[in-house]
């Protein structure tokens, strides 16, 4: 049943909501726009040492591209079950791309004030090739004044050894990816682990004393119903992570997933207005059991001691360095991005070159735009940050996107915010080009 307003039911049809491709927006402008070659404004920046007083913050980001198994849904850069040598060598590669960094002027003596390890599934290395790889990047970048240090896991890698060095190394928050308490779902999505690997690893995390244990679910999976997500749900709950990451099934081309839906392989799958309504009333039932919405993807218990300063510091404009395999950076207002194959990836940092392939210099204008968009999925945006910042009222800026949206009731304006509605954060990936340069607007993401 469709019960959208007229205002929504025309909207609905100018942005339209494809059934598969990528929808979640993590850069602007979009991947596809960026130029190939080298950035000589790039070599620029790195050469030029932060002005005094104009300090910005800087994270780190280390891409582990490797998985146990690859998972059916799964459009992240990452290799099925490697073997030992060649974790060690991506190591070895990945420390040579921060002893790079740590020879630029601009990055020289800088102290990170977030790290992520992201993946794939970063627990995939060993405990012994989590040690070099701390160690080697703390030679380079100490955590001196780090604030926050996240580290991906899967059920069946979050084992005690592995768990024991992360906890000594300083990281502050793991985050785990279960997507679903039940067998059936989880076996039909390629998952490698099964519910009582949840169980276990949960114990063994919390036996560490992490401050931040993070579960990531999706909701849509293939072989998913209403009553098996909320009693998905509910087995979550009882567990009482400290915060939960929510994600709408996405249908990537490059994933099993796509070939399996084109070949007419998949019975039924939740369409979006269904993924919504599952969410939203399991923020509903998160906020009645002391969660609290943080954004559009996630709930946390305590929003004063389980943050996502990774995410907030992005969305306010810091500096991130991203290293290994396909991986993106944000310098000095320059995007760029890490070439997407092994073999040139650790050909390229061997030969003493930084393994980027391609890049974007953003003007004073995209980088606002950058931050608003990206602030809007906080789901409020103060309109004196960006007066402060960059001298723009993004109220006036962005009037005819923003009243559309009001009159949908996804959104709503005052004179501090813009602030969106439950219904307007469970969408706010697709509303995010309407608030593009034109230029912008057309181009697919990737
Ligand atoms: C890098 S993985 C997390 C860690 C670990 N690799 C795992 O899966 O357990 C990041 C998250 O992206 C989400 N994700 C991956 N593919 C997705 C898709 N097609 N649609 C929606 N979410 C997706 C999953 O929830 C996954 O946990
Ligand atoms: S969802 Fe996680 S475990 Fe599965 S393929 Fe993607 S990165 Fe690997």
């Amino acid at each position: 049943m469709n019960t959208d307003s007229p205002v929504e039911s025309q909207l609905e049809c100018e942005l339209p909501e494809p059934s598969d491709g990528n929808l979640f927006v993590s850069a602007y402008p979009p991947f596809s726009s960026w130029k190939s070659g080298r950035l000589s404004r790039l070599e620029k920046v790195l050469l030029t040492p932060p002005q005094h007083g104009h300090d910005v913050p800087l994270g780190l980001y280390v891409h582990t591209p490797f998985c146990l198994q690859r998972c059916q849904f799964c459009y992240y850069r990452s290799i099925a079950n490697p073997t030992t040598e060649t974790l060690e060598s991506y190591v070895d590669a990945v420390l040579e791309e921060f002893r790079l960094y740590g020879e630029s002027p601009a990055l020289t003596g800088r102290r990170p004030s977030f790290a992520y390890f992201g993946g794939g599934t970063p627990a995939l290395l060993s405990p012994h090739q989590m040690k070099r790889l701390f160690g080697g990047i703390q030679s380079v970048f100490p955590w001196t004044d780090i604030q926050e240090v996240t580290f991906e896991c899967s059920p069946k890698t979050a084992t005690r050894d592995r768990l024991e060095v992360l906890r000594e190394a300083g990281v502050t928050r793991i985050s785990m990816g279960v997507q679903q308490m039940n067998d059936s779902v989880l076996q039909q999505s390629g998952r490698v682990h099964l519910v009582d690997d949840v169980a276990r690893a949960y114990d063994e995390i919390r036996r560490n004393d992490f401050d931040v244990l993070n579960l990531d679910l999706i909701a849509g999976l293939v072989g998913e119903t209403e009553q098996s997500f909320f009693d998905s749900l509910r087995d979550v709950v009882l567990m009482a992570p400290d915060s939960i990451t929510f994600y709408q099934l996405e249908i990537p081309a490059n994933t099993p997933l796509f070939r399996a839906v084109h070949d007419g392989q998949i019975e039924s799958l939740a369409n979006w207005d269904e993924k919504r309504s599952r969410l939203s009333r399991a923020y509903d039932l998160l906020e009645g059991d002391g969660y609290s919405l943080r954004s559009a993807y996630a709930v946390v218990k305590d929003s004063s001691r389980h943050r996502f300063l990774y995410q907030d510091m992005q969305y306010h404009g810091c500096d991130l360095l991203g290293t290994g395999l396909a991986s993106f950076s944000y310098l000095a207002g320059v995007h760029y991005q890490n070439v997407a194959v092994l073999r040139t990836y650790q050909e390229m940092v061997t030969a003493g070159r930084l393994p980027y392939h391609r890049g974007y210099v953003l003007s004073d204008e995209e980088r606002m735009v950058r931050e608003f968009i990206l602030q809007m999925k906080l789901g409020t945006v103060k309109t004196a940050y960006f007066q402060t910042k960059f001298g723009v009222n993004v109220a006036e800026r962005f009037a005819q996107p923003l009243q559309r949206f009001s009159d949908a009731e996804w959104l709503s304006v005052s004179d501090d915010a813009i602030t969106l509605t439950r219904q307007g954060l469970l969408r706010v990936d697709r509303l995010l080009s309407a608030f593009y340069l034109p230029e912008h607007r057309e181009l697919t993401y990737w």
